[in-house]
C-alpha cells in the first residue's frame, strides 16, 4: 500500500491506537475476562515495555494498525512476545499485519533478540512461527493455551526450552495469564 508508514507508538496516540484493537477483536458476544484494548494502556507502565517495538501503521496520519512486541522469558532466557497485533477492519487482507509483523521483526533482530514467542493461530505460519511445543517450551505444564504457543528464532543458530513468561501486565493479580 502507497503512503503506508510504520512508526513508534506514542502517548498522543494511545485512543486512535485503542479504537483499532477494540475494532479488530471486538465481536458480538464478546465476554472475555480480559479485553485486548485494556492492553494498550496498561503495558505501557511496564519494564517490560520496549518503545521502539510498540508501533502503529498509518495512511494519511490515519492510524490503520498496531503492533507490540515487549520483553519475555523463557527459563532465565530473555526474549520477546508478540501481541497484540491488529489491523484495522476495513484494511485488513491488504498485507499491513504483514508489514507490521516483517518490520517488527526486523527491529527486534537489530535490537538483538534471539526468539519472539506469541499465542496465535495459523497466520503466523507464514512468516516462521513454529509450535512452541516442538521446542519443549510451555506456559505451565497443561496449560490450556500452551496448544496456541508458537516461536520465531531471529537467529537461527539459537534454541531454547523451558517455562515461558510473559511481561507482568499479561498477568492479573493473581498470577494467572490474562
Ligand atoms: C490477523 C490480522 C492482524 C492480519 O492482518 P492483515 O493485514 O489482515 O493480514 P495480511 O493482509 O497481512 O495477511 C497476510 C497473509 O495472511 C493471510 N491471512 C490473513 N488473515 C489470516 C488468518 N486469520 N489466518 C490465516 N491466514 C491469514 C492473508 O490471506 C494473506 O495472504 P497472502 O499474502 O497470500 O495474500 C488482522 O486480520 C486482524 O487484526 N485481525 C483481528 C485481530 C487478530 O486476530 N489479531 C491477531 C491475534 S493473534
Amino acid at each position: 500500500m502507497e503512503k503506508l508508514i510504520i512508526k513508534q507508538a506514542g502517548d498522543n496516540h494511545l485512543e486512535e491506537i485503542k479504537d483499532i484493537v477494540k475494532e479488530a477483536f471486538d465481536r458480538p458476544g464478546k465476554n472475555e475476562h480480559f479485553n485486548e484494548w485494556e492492553f494498550v494502556d496498561k503495558v505501557r507502565n511496564d519494564s517490560g515495555f520496549i518503545p521502539e517495538l510498540c508501533l502503529i501503521a498509518a495512511v494519511d496520519k490515519e492510524i490503520i494498525g498496531y503492533i507490540m512486541l515487549s520483553k519475555a522469558l523463557i527459563g532465565k532466557n530473555g526474549g520477546l512476545s508478540l501481541g497484540p497485533l491488529a489491523v484495522k477492519p476495513s484494511y485488513q487482507r491488504k498485507g499491513i499485519g504483514k508489514r507490521l509483523i516483517n518490520y517488527g521483526m526486523k527491529k527486534a533482530k537489530e535490537k538483538g533478540f534471539e526468539w519472539i514467542v506469541l499465542t496465535g493461530g495459523d497466520y503466523y505460519t507464514q512468516f516462521g512461527f513454529e509450535s512452541a511445543s516442538k521446542y519443549d517450551v510451555v506456559l505451565s505444564n497443561n496449560h490450556p493455551e500452551n496448544s496456541f504457543l508458537k516461536i520465531k528464532f531471529l537467529d537461527s543458530n539459537r534454541e531454547v526450552s523451558g517455562k515461558m513468561r510473559f511481561c507482568d501486565s499479561f498477568y492479573n493479580e493473581n498470577g494467572e495469564l490474562l
